[in-house]
């Protein structure tokens, strides 16, 4: 029988506290609604989280349960929610044995997501840009930033978003065993390292116009997408739009800006109450922010779709 293939979207943030498991568990809520089979796995293994705002108090099994070889496959790991096309891989655990993952360990979850049928995966990371954290957006071509209008914020989701894009260069030189003519671009023009990504493809595509071609487009088939939480009305309106800009100025990537989504302190409510925001407040501006998000990230045939349940 045939596969079908999931779309695995990571979503991270640089900075703790941002609303990367608060934005991942809505954007799930709303996939879910649209109909879309959607599995929530929290990969923030020393700090999980995602299965409280999800409404899923105490999860009977967790990825611990697989990493620790007490289930066989990442399936058998999987809970249900209260929303029948949304499911949960806890990342809950008793003990932090597994809160950092030794590489195996990690290429071993890795591979088992890879091979999990669902229309859409959500990997909640955790903060920062660690191995742990960046290995995660190596699974996809896309990845969800997530940073608050804060500069520090903003600081830090730079320092991600650069973190991730060299590491996935690192990637596709070693699939496509660009190696070598890196190797010859970086003699030829000692700044052209993968520091310096439009330099690299420049220099590369004067050595071999052929494999600079092909890198080219590798490196351009990644689709990064921003969303900025916990906007506040003395925010400046454009800021997620000016990061984007930025960063595709200073990375030579493509970076989408998704949508604002705006404080309210209704989101402690829910958390508190242990309910998703979306089902006990549907009629805010955050809850439309957040539905504009899902539009935004849905491909363009589907947005026409109406959210069954949930406020328009
Ligand atoms: N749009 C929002 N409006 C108001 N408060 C919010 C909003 N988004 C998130 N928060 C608040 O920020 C806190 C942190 O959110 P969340 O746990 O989703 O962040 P995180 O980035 O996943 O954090 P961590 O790095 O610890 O995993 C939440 O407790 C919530 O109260
Ligand atoms: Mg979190």
């Amino acid at each position: 029988m045939e596969r079908s293939v999931s779309q695995i979207w990571p979503i991270g943030g640089g900075k703790g506290g941002t609303g990367k498991s608060f934005f991942t568990g809505s954007l799930g809520f709303l996939l879910a609604k649209h109909g879309y089979k959607t599995l929530l796995i929290d990969v923030d293994l020393g700090a999980a989280n995602l299965h409280t705002i999800v409404g899923v108090p105490n999860p009977p099994k967790s990825i611990s349960d697989f990493i620790n070889k007490r289930v066989g496959t990442l399936e058998e790991t999987v809970v249900t929610t209260s929303l029948p096309n949304l499911f949960l891989i806890s990342g809950a655990m008793n003990n932090l044995d597994v809160a950092n993952l030794a590489h195996e360990q990690k290429m071993k979850v890795l591979r088992s997501v890879a091979r999990l049928s669902y229309d859409y995966i959500l990997l909640d990371l955790g903060a920062g840009t660690s191995f742990n954290t960046i290995d995660f957006f190596m699974i996809s071509k896309t990845g969800i930033f997530v940073t608050t209008p804060e500069p520090t914020s903003i600081e830090n989701i730079y320092r991600l978003i650069r973190s991730v894009y060299f590491r996935k260069i690192h990637q596709v030189l070693k699939t496509y065993d660009f190696r070598a003519l890196a190797d010859k671009a970086e003699r030829r023009n000692p700044r052209a390292t993968v520091s310096n990504p439009d330099l690299l493809l420049h220099v590369m595509g004067e050595l071999d116009p052929e494999k600079g071609a092909l890198l080219k487009q590798e490196l351009g088939s990644f689709h990064f997408k921003l969303a900025l939480n916990q906007q506040r009305k003395q925010d400046s309106q454009n800021i997620g739009v000016l990061i984007c800009k930025i960063i595709e100025k200073h990375l030579a990537l493509r970076m989408r800006h998704i949508g604002d989504v705006t404080f309210d302190d209704r989101v402690h409510n829910a958390i508190c109450k242990r309910m998703p925001f979306l089902d006990l407040y549907p009629y805010t501006q955050t809850a439309l922010d957040l539905r504009e998000c899902c539009r935004n990230l849905l491909p363009a045939k589907e947005t026409r779709l109406p959210l069954q349940g949930v406020a328009d």
